[in-house]
């Protein structure tokens, strides 16, 4: 497929069949979002930047500012300096040393905060962003958890699921972190599937969907402290929190059976993926979204050293997830449904 520039390139990622379901007449397909340059996230990059480009918020050869230390860095990075922007990244001293080499290399402004400040790392990063942007004079933030743009750039790999699936299809399972992947793609997919069931993937220790905040879990991607304007709840029918030991160990599992070396979101929402093969009805047919690759996750999800060191085996390892009322704390693969999660929570 040719494209003009790395721009267009972004989206356009295949749907990939997965060997699963297959005795119980359950169709399961992969959105590899991973297939983008550089993650999935390179979608809100380049919608938020293009949007700001075009309302005149920024101008051209103005900076971009955005506090990340994953894929949202990534995207802007990209984005922002193909534009020919200069690209600020706040980010704290837990940024894995792929994606740091990857911002540098592509010659953004990394700013590592020191230390902690009253709220953690968290009130470190928003603080050094506020100075940036002070110091900056015309500097764009993207906001991915309260700009819209961000679940709008999921209209697209909307479009793209439709074309490739034009019979639709039954079920979207997706993991939360802004809302936006999930929300934006199952707002988008529900004007031509009403019916669409949305299913979301958290983890164990994470405050979006109501369970007590545990800052020291060690999952990236997905799971907040906060609850960002851009997740939506009442677009979601279910809900899957798995711990640290469960999501890891289903990222090897879908590298071992899938051969698909992603990230521990991915392996997540493998995990709830093949729950829904072995129990959905027959002729089902369900899409996960798999936002980024295992590259930047070798010395922790695939480092047995990591494992030790965090004595990950130690934690439970459901094989099937429990259904439970919400409000109920969870310490390992659980599930709540519609009628429990909390609505329009914001
Ligand atoms: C690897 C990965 N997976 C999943 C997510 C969750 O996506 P969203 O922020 O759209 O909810 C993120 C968000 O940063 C991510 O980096």
């Amino acid at each position: 497929m040719l494209h003009g520039d790395v721009i267009d390139a972004i989206g356009h990622t295949p749907l990939v069949r997965l060997r699963l379901g297959a005795d119980t007449g359950v169709r399961v397909y992969a959105k590899l979002e991973l297939q983008n340059l550089f993650g999935m996230k390179d979608r809100v990059g380049k919608q938020a930047i293009l949007h700001a480009r075009a309302t005149g918020e920024l101008a051209d050869g103005a900076p971009i500012v955005e506090s990340s230390s994953g894929t949202m860095a990534l995207g802007v990075a990209l984005v922002g300096s193909a534009l020919g922007h200069p690209v600020h990244i706040v980010t704290d001293p837990r940024i894995d040393p792929v994606t740091l080499a990857k911002l540098r290399a592509l010659g953004c402004a990394v700013h590592v905060v020191p230390a902690m400040t009253a709220n953690g790392w968290q009130s470190a990063r928003l603080e050094a962003l506020d100075t940036l942007m002070r110091d900056l004079p015309g500097a764009f933030c993207p906001r991915q958890y309260s700009n819209p743009q961000n679940p709008l750039a999921y209209r697209a790999l909307a479009a793209e699921l439709l074309t490739d699936l034009p019979d639709g299809f039954d079920a979207l399972v997706g993991a939360v972190g802004s809302g936006g992947s999930l929300c934006g793609s199952s707002r988008a997919l529900r004007e031509s599937l009403p019916d669409l069931r949305v299913v979301g993937v958290d983890c164990v220790g994470s405050a979006l969907f109501g369970q007590p905040d545990r800052p020291e879990r060690l999952q990236s991607g997905l799971g907040n402290s906060l609850l960002p304007p851009n997740l939506d709840h009442t677009l979601i029918d279910e809900v899957h929190w798995l711990n640290d030991h469960e999501a890891f160990h289903a990222a090897g599992d879908l590298a071992s059976q899938q051969q698909i070396f992603a990230g521990n979101t991915s392996g997540s929402v493998y995990r709830v993926l093949c729950h829904l093969a072995a129990t959905a009805a027959p002729g089902t047919r369900v899409v996960g979204i798999f936002p980024d690759r295992g590259d930047r996750y070798h010395s922790t999800v695939y480092a047995p050293e990591f494992w030790a060191h965090h004595g990950l085996s130690g934690l439970a390892r459901q094989a099937e997830p429990t259904q439970v009322p919400l409000g109920t704390t969870v310490d390992a693969w659980s599930w709540c449904s519609r009628a429990d999660v909390p609505q329009g929570v914001r």
